[in-house]
């Protein structure tokens, strides 16, 4: 059933295909339509297995069920306009949300579901390969579903139009990857010759480049440049993922790539215009257009000629329910505790009361972050701050948010009797190093936003916004994405305010059992804790403070039990800590 009448005594808009406690965006904003071409693209990467939807954000409220409605809407679309659409996913579904990281095995509910959508070309991230049960699941129970559309390299022809599109899928030089999979590099990749054969094809239209790599790399770089070797002159569309941002890059004027975000937020498409067909010859130009759609059903309606009557389809409303299913079966929604206020890891500045990484610093790693045998000895513990991947609302902190805020199973490892002159340097000592602490590293987790790229990229400044009539009222402007790109600054299909984003120290210090006025006489030695991913970086910067080379990753030992990870570290402390009646 898809809509419900009833009488209440305030008018409340009852959301319906999204999950229950989900809800639809405010009202009336301003939109940004699509503009269709001879070919359209549907792109998603990154969810992170956010397939429910944010339940706390009505702006990227739809879930997989109305995804699966828009698709559909689409497809009808494309055919109307006898136009074609591909749908592209670019990977790392997995890991980052109960849906995914409560069931056992991980994934097993996503690896289902994800079979109902219509899907054209699919790709793995680097998320689909840490875990040696998840890539084998991968291997199982996805790659033979969907045949050659998982792609290496596979080649289809447009329902429509008749396009032969030649594609290929490649993930960065990720070296994290767990020993049951091998990832080559595109840099290897491109000399192989099965590739070197598929791109010397001359009966293709267009070649279409999908990677779980960030559009700006220089890896997609020298893929498109071997393409560009055979093909001058053959349109290559790329579609990138993994920074998690909004992005558009347009290479040389028949080559474009577009990179649609993460979380389930981001619906990106893309068109293309002026191809040669059968029926017409190519335009003297290719013109290319992109559109960032925020994940909701006001955003989906409007962009499909639809309406809350029309636009569900029954595949899509089926899904919808067995998510609410599913999330029941896992038990997400149990409520934890309830979280006093908002903390954001980037919207409040570093050092503010609503920053995250702070509260963790101040309150949380000192108070859980603990050794019976060891408690009184004076520590420092050091968290990555890409292991926190979201935001804490103020609110019902429930299972689910637990995998939200902090999904990794990293584990908490320590070097004992550490001079403090050495270890009251590490925290410098990582913010200016080089090496990579958000990702590649062997462990489970790295990227997540990169401050410089979001200063630059995905939250620059809208100058010229103003606020428009939309339906004969002034519009409403939400706090939102407003992404400069190649194109410029309307390429998110929802104009909003801009959100300041704050840079994050690469590394978070928490002090704990330190006496009364250590900081002006401070112990002669300390504890240094960290998670076991960053245990790399402490060794490689305590020698290199120290000058001594005797600190190596493999003598760090166990701080706390292998079940103490941070996701249960915080659980504990939610349901410890905070009230457990809502207001
Ligand atoms: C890998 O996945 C399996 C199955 O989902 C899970 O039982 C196991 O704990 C995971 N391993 C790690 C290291 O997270
Ligand atoms: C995974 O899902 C499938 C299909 O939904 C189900 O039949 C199977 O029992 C699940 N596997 C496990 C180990 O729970
Ligand atoms: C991949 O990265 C690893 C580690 O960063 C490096 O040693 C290797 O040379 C790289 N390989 C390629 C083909 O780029
Ligand atoms: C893979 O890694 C595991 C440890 O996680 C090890 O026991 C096993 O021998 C390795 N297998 C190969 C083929 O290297
Ligand atoms: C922990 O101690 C260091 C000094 O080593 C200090 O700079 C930092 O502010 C302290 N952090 C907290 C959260 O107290
Ligand atoms: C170097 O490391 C060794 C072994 O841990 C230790 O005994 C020695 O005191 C260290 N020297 C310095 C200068 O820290």
């Amino acid at each position: 059933m898809k809509k419900l009448h009833l009488l209440l005594p305030v008018l409340i808009q009852l959301a319906t295909a999204i999950q229950p406690s989900a809800r639809d965006p405010l009202p009336n904003q301003q939109l940004r339509d699509l503009k269709w071409g001879q070919l359209n693209f549907l792109h998603t990467t990154d969810n992170h297995g956010w397939h429910a939807g944010h339940l706390q954000e009505p702006q990227y409220s739809a879930d997989f069920g109305d995804y699966i409605s828009f698709v559909k809407h689409m497809r009808r679309l494309a055919d109307e306009k006898e136009a074609d659409l591909v749908v592209v996913d670019t990977g790392d579904r997995a890991e980052g949300n109960g849906l995914w990281d409560a069931s056992d095995p991980k994934g097993n509910y996503t690896r289902n579901f994800y079979h109902k959508l219509d899907i054209d070309v699919i790709t793995n991230g680097n998320h689909e390969l840490y875990n040696k049960t998840t890539a084998q699941n991968e291997f199982d129970e996805m790659i033979p579903y969907y045949n050659g559309k998982y792609v290496a390299s596979h080649k289809l022809v447009t329902k429509n139009l008749g396009l032969k599109i030649t594609s290929f899928g490649f993930l960065f030089n990720f070296t994290g990857n767990y020993n049951n999979t091998r990832v080559k590099a595109p840099s290897v990749v491109i000399k192989e010759d099965w590739f070197h054969e598929a791109i010397s094809d001359k009966d293709v239209d267009l070649f279409m480049v999908i990677g779980h790599i960030d559009v700006e790399d220089h890896e997609l770089s020298m893929v498109l440049a071997a393409i560009r070797e055979i093909n001058p002159d053959v349109p290559v569309q790329i579609f990138g993922g993994h920074s998690h941002l909004r992005k558009f890059v347009q290479y040389d004027d028949k080559s474009t790539a577009l990179e649609s975000g993460r979380y389930f937020e981001t619906v990106g498409f893309l068109s293309i215009d002026g191809l040669a067909t059968k029926a017409k010859k190519a335009a003297p130009k290719l013109n290319f257009f992109r559109r960032y759609i925020d994940a909701n059903r006001v955003g989906y309606q409007h962009h499909t000629g639809t309406n809350e009557d029309t636009f569900d389809t029954p595949e899509g409303l089926e899904m919808s329910t067995e998510l609410t299913k599913y999330r029941a079966e896992l038990g997400l929604d149990r409520l934890i505790g309830c979280a006093p206020q908002d903390w954001s890891l980037n919207k409040d500045m570093y050092g503010s009361p609503n920053n995250w990484y702070t509260f963790l610093e101040e309150t949380v790693l000192p108070k859980v972050v603990t050794n019976k045998d060891r408690h009184d000895i004076p520590r420092i513990i050091f968290i990555n701050t890409g292991s926190q991947r979201f935001d804490v609302f103020k609110g019902p902190f429930t299972y689910d948010t637990s995998f939200l805020v902090s999904p990794f199973t990293s584990k908490f490892r320590f070097t004992p009797n550490v001079p403090w002159e050495y270890a009251s340097q590490l925290r410098e000592y990582f913010e200016d190093d080089s090496n990579p602490y958000f990702h590649t590293l062997g462990g489970p987790e790295r990227e997540g936003p990169r401050p410089q790229a979001l200063k630059s990229n995905s939250f620059r400044v809208n100058q010229r916004q103003q606020n428009v009539l939309v339906n004969g009222a002034p519009s409403t402007i939400v706090p939102g994405y407003t992404t400069c790109d190649d194109f410029g600054n309307d390429g998110d299909d929802t104009v909003h305010s801009r959100i300041i984003w704050h840079f994050a120290p690469k590394v978070i210090q928490g002090n704990a059992s330190f006496p009364d006025g250590w900081e002006t006489s401070p112990p002669e030695a300390v504890d240094v804790v960290f998670m076991d991913f960053i245990g790399w970086n402490v060794a490689a910067g305590l020698n290199e403070i120290s000058g001594n080379d005797s600190y190596r990753a493999v003598d760090f030992q166990p701080y706390m039990g292998e079940e103490d990870t941070m996701t249960k570290l915080l659980l504990d402390y939610v349901e410890k800590e905070w009230r457990h009646d809502c207001v």
